[in-house]
């Protein structure tokens, strides 16, 4: 019987308000599942998709494909993989849809080919490549918390460099996910060219102080610094009810609030579960008033990243 490998890899919040581009955290769910199998046909191709009818199965579209694809051609292998793919979160969500979905598939054919990459990070611009047919850009605020767990800080993507941060224990993200798709290469067009450099010194002070309140385990800091004074304005109007759904949860006690990704999902930071549980039906019943579908997460943050499943 040919060797197949079922692999998940978590959703991801990513930008966390002040940190556009280089800092994320993983969620413990959704997330995609790839099943993996060797098969005779030389690359990586996509067997089936189940849950989602609208993504491309064309290995030079597909970022799974694209991204496995990009790593067997690194290590000179003629192998060849089918996936079927199981899409639990929706493309154009903001919570790194095509980021699953190229981690898990990069992750399944590693393992499938025995481990050639023995560390986790050397994975990092395979699952990149994927993502960048996605987003259009380079980016791994997505690909590097959804492989590695927990918060992670791109400190640059060429060449990379990404240092993961852990997470406080008592941290939980409640995301709404209004059923609406934003194309990320469509929102990036909305930000500013240029930046007064007010804003960027109010921008480097937050991002310092939440990676600074994510190490220290400090939940006030961390909400103290969660404030984008460049990203979120220019792209809130494209989230109908996104300054409602931030007072929301900021007034059931949320440590802070803002759009996760490029929109449309919208997050909130809590301590405990207790709080976000709060914070969940504060946000939930803000949105009801909006007659636009949901989808609501309630989750610690995920801390190992992307992991094999045995069933
Ligand atoms: N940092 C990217 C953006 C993430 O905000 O455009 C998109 O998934």
């Amino acid at each position: 019987m040919s060797k197949s490998i079922k692999v998940f890899s978590p959703a991801t919040v990513s930008n966390v308000t002040c940190g556009f581009d280089v800092l994320g955290f993983a969620l413990e769910k959704p997330g995609d599942i790839i099943v993996a199998r060797e098969n005779a046909s030389k690359g990586a191709h996509i067997n089936q998709i189940i849950g989602s009818q609208n993504i491309p199965i064309d290995p030079l579209e597909n970022v799974a494909t694209v991204a496995a694809n990009a790593l067997l051609k690194h290590l000179g292998s003629g192998a060849g993989i089918e996936f079927t793919l199981y899409k639990n979160i929706k493309p154009g969500s903001g919570i790194g849809s095509s980021a699953s979905s190229a981690t898990a598939a990069v992750f399944a054919t590693n393992q499938l080919l025995g481990t050639p990459i023995k560390n986790s990070f050397d994975l990092l611009p395979f699952a990149m490549a994927g993502e960048q047919i996605a987003s259009g850009a380079f980016h791994a605020d997505n690909v590097a918390p959804a492989l590695l767990g927990g918060f992670v800080i791109v400190r640059s993507n060429d060449p990379l460099d990404v240092i993961q941060l852990g997470t406080p224990p008592d941290l939980y993200a409640v995301v709404i996910h209004p059923d609406l798709q934003i194309k990320t290469a469509e929102s990036r067009k909305l930000l500013p060219k240029q930046v007064p450099l007010k804003d960027v010194v109010t921008q480097t002070g937050n991002l310092a102080g939440l990676v600074a309140g994510v190490l220290q385990h400090d939940y006030n800091l961390i909400g103290r610094s969660m404030k984008d004074v460049i990203v979120e304005p220019a792209r809130e109007t494209t989230i109908p009810g996104f300054k409602e759904l931030k007072k929301a949860a900021l007034n059931a006690g949320a440590l802070g609030a803002g759009i996760s990704g490029s929109g449309p999902s919208v997050f909130a930071l809590c301590k405990g579960a207790t709080s976000a549980q709060k914070v969940l039906d504060s946000m939930k019943s803000a949105y009801q008033n909006t007659h636009i579908q949901f989808d609501i997460y309630l989750s610690a943050i995920n801390k190992r990243g992307t992991i094999e499943i045995l069933d």
